[in-house]
């Protein structure tokens, strides 16, 4: 088995200390690369920061010329590219043939973002201290980005962080998560094939204890994570001067409304809540957990047992496979902690509940206490915990009564609910008749309180990546 490169300024590199990559499903060694040693990380920083002024003035065609080859090669590579976020990440073939395909439309997204990033004019004689004068607004890279990604979506997390990054003409550093490296590393293999100048791009395995340094480095003033709360809290505390963009995940509910009580309404939402509390094994942050359902539904729970009773669970390289291991075996030792903790403080498990090595069935709880980890913390595992409200109101304060607020589903046909939602619930985003599970990778995507700062989405990183710069003109007229 070959090591894999590494990107140091765009050119492929290895270190000393080698990284083993390895199955979450079975354990078997499934990649080989080595960490970026210091010297390869200073290089990388460095490098970045030489050549940001002249990618700040790439033409918008040759930082769409290289987005539009990446996301053509992860189309032509797309099999081989799922084969191996099954392999390292353990999701199901299924979905990571689906993140694959959503990485390449955000390279396309971005190419088209850059094509079009061109700013703004203003009309100044508003005022009579205005008259003959207008100002271009532009905006221009902040700097260089670091980039750190997680393991749950090793490629399409890593592509929000890197195409628009390109797309304004910032340098970036990525250190991908160290459980999940090589599909960033392909990722890198495919930018390495463009004509973006040296330094613009490094893609570093770094172990979790040497990103503090990178984060401190004042040569990359902007860091966008996703991951835990605890790490972005940690990240936000040690650089208050840098910009600082934070997802962080959440514990998204949905609402099944009263109105929502057809047998044909039930069946999709059992479906829909079944199979997005469940898939990746539940490590999504945006992975329905907390589901709420209006008194008088009756028939939702049972059609939701059954669904969640169906899913199959395995080897993620089996096609019936829906639901397979989580990333280690020891975050589905913590579901399933978390899970008895609940039982001991009185909840009931009316599907699944166990776990067998690094797989964790796909679970229903009810009668779940307020205080408990399952419902108050984000489970990142395939648990729903069910609960009844009385009305939409009561629906919507306990969607809002939680520590995060990354997105949120409501299932009505009401338009009057929908846009209530939309205005009551404190969430970065609300999905009408779907679960929160659902993002198109255009959308602006970002949480409010715990789930963190700033939105991803192809125009609203771009706006994050870079400041407004005005040039006002006088003595001419509009
Ligand atoms: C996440 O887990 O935050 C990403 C969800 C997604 O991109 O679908």
């Amino acid at each position: 088995m070959d090591t894999t490169a590494f990107y140091v300024a765009g050119v492929a590199v290895h270190g000393d200390d080698e990284v083993t990559v390895t199955h979450p499903y079975d354990g078997r060694v499934v990649g080989r690369t080595t960490w970026a040693g210091e010297q390869q990380v200073e290089a990388a920083v460095a490098a970045a920061a030489e050549v940001a002024d002249r990618a700040a003035a790439l033409p918008a065609h040759v930082r769409a010329a290289a987005l539009d080859h990446v996301s053509a090669r992860l189309g032509e590579r797309r099999e081989e590219i799922a084969a191996l976020i099954t392999a390292e990440n353990g999701k199901p073939l299924k979905w990571a043939r689906i993140e694959a395909d959503r990485a390449r439309s955000v390279f396309r997204w971005a190419a088209e973002e850059a094509r079009r990033f061109a700013g703004d004019l203003q009309r100044l004689d508003t005022d009579p201290g205005g008259t003959g004068r207008i100002a271009v607004v532009k905006r221009v890279p902040r700097g260089p980005v670091l980039g750190i990604s997680p393991f749950n979506f090793p490629l399409n997390l890593v592509a929000h962080k890197i195409a628009p990054a390109i797309a304004v003409g910032a340098p970036i550093v990525l250190k991908p998560a160290p459980a999940t490296p090589l599909t960033a590393l392909l990722l890198g293999e495919l930018l390495a094939e463009t004509d973006l100048p040296a330094g613009m791009f490094s893609v570093l395995p770094v172990p979790n204890e040497r990103a503090a340094a990178l984060v401190a480095d004042p040569r990359l003033p902007i860091v966008s994570f996703t991951g835990s709360g605890p790490v972005g809290a940690q990240i936000r505390r040690a650089v208050p001067e840098k910009h600082v963009t934070l997802e962080l995940g959440g514990n998204a509910a949905v609402l099944l409304c009263a109105d929502y009580g057809s047998d044909a309404d039930l069946g999709w939402a059992a479906q829909r809540v079944a199979t997005f509390g469940t898939y990746q094994a539940g490590q999504s942050c945006i992975a329905v957990q907390r589901v709420y359902v209006h008194a008088g539904l009756t028939g939702f729970l049972p059609r939701l047992i059954d669904a969640v009773s169906a899913l199959r669970t395995g080897d993620p390289n089996d096609p019936e496979v829906e639901v397979g291991p989580m990333i280690s075996e020891d975050a589905a030792r913590r579901v399933e902690d978390w899970v008895q903790e609940a039982v001991a403080a009185g909840a009931t498990v009316v599907a699944g509940g166990k776990r067998e090595g690094a797989t964790y069935a796909p679970t229903i709880l009810t009668d779940v206490p307020p205080g408990a980890k399952v419902v108050a913390e984000e489970v990142f595992g395939p648990v729903l915990v069910v609960s009844e409200v009385g009305d939409d109101a009561a629906g919507f304060a306990a969607i809002n009564d939680s520590a995060y607020g990354l997105q949120a589903g409501v299932f009505t046909h009401n338009i009057q609910t929908a846009f209530a939602a939309h205005r009551e619930l404190k969430v970065g985003g609300v999905i009408v008749g779907d679960v929160p599970s659902y993002r198109a990778d255009q959308m602006p995507y970002g949480g409010m309180k715990g789930s963190g700062v700033g939105r991803e989405g192809l125009a609203s990183a771009m706006d994050d990546y870079t400041e407004p710069r005005v040039m006002v003109l006088t003595g001419v007229d509009l």
